[in-house]
């Protein structure tokens, strides 16, 4: 255990972790990226912080054909590296499996339930079943209606206790249209209590600490409202480009990507009202209240939008050179995906009215850096205006949520000396210095909680759709063309039309820092 500072007291009783119950998990996609990179290192992580029952294990299925022991050494690589203990590893890839098949063939599915039924004997599991859709989302459909055809959407005959759960990746539908589709089609099979749709940012502990910070506290909330925020800023800014994944990011864009989802999840929480109890349907029922009362989106019209893209041009980004998104490999040469979104966005409700929100997302920005920035009302008035102090600095109280994970309140105090002389100081902390400790990984939690079968940072069939309903103007306006599609040579901080964006209200982005 790392040493705890001394600054910090422990409410024992609030740190106790679950272990997760006996449970089966099928990935279909197995042999593809999303389980090597990110599904089995955070089980493994589970598996070393004791939080996997000894009845765990994991059936890969996927077109490929593979031994199991062929699967074992395909995930072996990614333990490589991560400080575990050799017997622990190959106790670890024991428990997992695999079966190939065409994922529109029933004999799949039917070979599937045998090896399920004969594995859970062997491992002993008793109580639940994970289906995982790490498949591209045109297959979801697919793999939904067999697993219902072949009754595995049911508690399995031989003893399991609960609901079998269904876990699937973002991106959830395309709009507002296929999103409403793809729940209905899975609502055919699954109840919405047994559907796990994944937004990874949910799973960030600095996210979920937006939640503590607001509701744990006496301090701050009086203060989180119009009366007293000037503006609030949400940046997620990505070094990284489109990295392998083109194909994917060339159809969807930022706005799909990143805005829908991570964007909206981080603004909800920051904004919601405090639900009255820590109960995943009294969280998700104030997201998709809060999400309701944002203010429909001005795009492109006459007296100006309040949505604007943008894609990257080639660039220099941490001390490289790096091509324009154009000529990324697997990017359409006629490409009209933006790369960049930024917005002004107001919440139409009594605590939030005419509180502008700056939301920006980006790839190949300068920096990495994930926050949530809110600045309050400047003081009614100086008292050291006769000193040359009238435009006194606001206080500003940053959200880190990564990388630097913490938190920063700015104030302004007397300088030591004769003079009045005030500057603005930090108070902030940092999480990993603090807590001798790094963040889990978010799919850690994730996973953790939904063989727990606790639905609280998942999203629901509702706030999907109306996230998507929100945007439903902004996708048909951009695929018209009805709005510009302006650029940014990589590695800046924003673009020229995202900063007048802002300016016109006579505020400034924070900046992000250098490359
Ligand atoms: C994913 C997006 O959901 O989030 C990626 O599809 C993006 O395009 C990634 O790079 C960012 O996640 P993180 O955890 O690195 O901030």
């Amino acid at each position: 255990m790392p040493e705890i500072h001394p600054s910090i007291r422990e409410f024992d009783i609030l740190c106790a972790e679950t272990r997760a119950p006996s449970c089966g998990v099928v990935v279909f996609g197995a042999s593809g990226d999303l389980t090597r990179r990110k599904i089995v290192p955070s089980l493994l992580r589970l598996y070393q912080r004791d939080l996997l029952h000894e009845g765990f294990y994991l059936l890969g299925c996927g077109r490929q054909e593979l031994s199991d022991v062929a699967f074992r050494e395909h995930l072996a690589e990614a333990l490589d590296g991560r400080g575990v203990e050799p017997a622990l590893r190959e106790d670890f890839l024991s428990r997992f499996y695999y079966t190939s098949g065409s994922y529109d063939d029933p004999a799949l599915y039917a070979a599937l339930a045998a090896r399920i039924e004969e594995l859970d004997r062997t491992h002993g599991v008793q109580e639940a079943h994970v289906f995982y859709l790490a498949v591209p989302p045109g297959l979801y459909p697919t793999v939904v209606d067999h697993l219902g055809e072949a009754g595995l959407n049911r508690v399995a005959g031989h003893d399991c206790s609960r609901p079998p759960r269904l876990v699937v990746e973002k991106p959830f539908g395309r709009d507002q249209a296929t999103a409403e589709e793809l729940n209905n089609r899975i609502g055919r099979h699954f109840a919405e209590s047994q559907v796990y749709r994944i937004d990874h940012y949910l799973g960030k502990e600095t996210v979920q600490n937006i939640l503590m910070f607001r509701f744990a506290n006496t301090i701050f909330e009086p203060v989180w409202n119009r009366n007293f925020v000037d503006h609030v800023q949400l940046t997620i800014a990505e070094s990284v480009g489109v990295e392998h994944r083109a194909g994917y990011y060339d159809t969807s864009g930022a706005l799909r990507d990143m805005f829908q989802n991570h964007m909206l999840q981080m603004l909800t929480l920051a904004t919601m009202e405090p639900p009255a109890s820590f109960d995943a349907e009294a969280i998700r029922d104030e997201k998709v209240k809060l999400l309701r009362s944002i203010r429909p989106i001005r795009v492109g019209d006459l007296w100006g939008s309040d949505i604007l893209r943008a894609r990257y041009t080639a660039g220099r980004v941490d001390g490289r050179d790096v091509p324009g998104y154009l000529d990324e490999r697997g990017v359409q040469p006629d490409s009209q995906t933006e790369t960049f979104v930024a917005a002004r966005l107001f919440v139409d409700n009594w605590r939030w009215k005419d509180v502008p929100f700056y939301l920006r997302t980006g790839k190949r920005l300068a920096r990495k850096l994930t926050e949530v920035a809110i600045t309050f009302k400047q003081v009614p008035h100086s008292m050291f205006a006769s000193v040359g102090l009238a435009d006194m600095p606001a206080n500003q109280l940053i959200l880190k949520i990564q990388p630097d994970e913490g938190i920063a309140l700015s104030f302004q105090a007397k300088r030591p000396g004769a003079k009045t002389c005030i500057s603005t100081l930090t108070m902030s902390f940092n999480y990993s210095e603090l807590f001798g400790t790094e963040a889990p990984e978010a799919y850690e939690r994730l996973l953790l909680d939904c063989m727990l079968g606790d639905p609280t940072l998942f999203s629901r069939q509702d706030a999907v759709q109306v996230s998507w309903a929100l945007l439903a103007g902004v996708l048909e306006a951009w695929a018209k063309a009805e709005a510009p599609l302006h650029e940014y040579p990589a590695g800046s901080q924003s673009f020229a039309e995202a900063d007048r964006l802002i300016q016109a209200d006579g505020r400034l982005w924070r900046p992000l820092g250098d490359s």
